[in-house]
């Protein structure tokens, strides 16, 4: 591997642009571990939400996150548990994606995650994906690609993805709305905007299968490999 280059995959775009299921589907192909940071802010997100402090009360917040722990991938059920609590199942509410998106504005808890995030490349290949990883997080990972699509399209992806996990009372139009107002407070924040790293490949995936969109992605990432010298699976 090129010394100054990184052993990660990172994967960024906006939400509904496919990335989760691709990076999931590309680290099982490659047989690499899968990162999702989205979670990671999600949980935050949540935990901070339910222990009654504001997600805009950064000092409150930050100076709790010094004594809380927080664990990624504890078990095959289980993702993410903050102080002792698994919070796998809540952070995929609908609620939570705007505890994660305004959480993720302060500084304070971006340095703290993207402290956390980097500690788990150490020692192995991974797909990262998020908002920031080409950009702050890994900007020597040896591939990057910036996902997207159409508004519409994702506002559909996201419904689907909703009712079938048997959430109630949506509204397409709500939902569109709600992507619509995360989109310009991941990309308008001070903090690590959403932007397409200079050198990310752009995938726009609004009118490809995932079939499609899984091939390319495999075959950029062993192209991108082999130039970097680094073996994968
Ligand atoms: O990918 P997701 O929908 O699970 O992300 C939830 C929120 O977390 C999203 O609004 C932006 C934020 N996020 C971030 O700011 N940086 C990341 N690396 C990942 C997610």
């Amino acid at each position: 591997m090129i010394a100054s280059l990184q052993n990660v995959v990172a994967i960024d775009g906006p939400s509904g642009a496919g990335k989760s299921s691709m990076a999931r589907a590309l680290a099982k192909k490659l047989e690499i571990l899968y990162v999702d940071t989205g979670a990671m802010y999600r949980a935050l997100g949540v935990y901070f939400h339910h222990q009654g402090f504001s997600l805009e009360d950064e000092s409150g917040i930050a100076e709790k996150l010094s004594h809380i722990g927080f664990e990624y991938g504890c078990s095959a059920d289980c993702l993410v548990k903050v102080n002792g609590e698994d919070l796998t199942q809540q952070i995929r509410e609908h609620t939570a994606s705007d505890y994660a998106s305004r959480i993720s504005k302060l500084e304070k808890v971006r340095e703290y995650l993207v402290a956390f995030q980097r500690t788990l490349s150490d020692t192995r290949t991974c797909v990262v994906e998020g908002r920031d990883i080409g950009t702050v997080v890994f900007p020597q990972a040896f591939c990057k690609i910036y996902f997207t699509a159409s508004v519409e399209v994702r506002a559909q992806r996201r419904f689907q993805q909703l009712s079938d996990k048997g959430e109630s009372g949506l509204d397409i139009d709500k939902v569109k709305a709600d992507i619509e107002d995360r989109d310009k407070r991941d990309m308008e924040r001070e903090n690590s905007p959403l932007k397409q790293a200079s050198d990310a490949i752009l995938f726009d995936t609004s009118d490809m299968t995932k079939d499609l969109v899984l091939d390319n992605l495999e075959k950029l990432v062993r192209e991108k490999a082999l130039q970097a010298q680094l073996k994968i699976g």
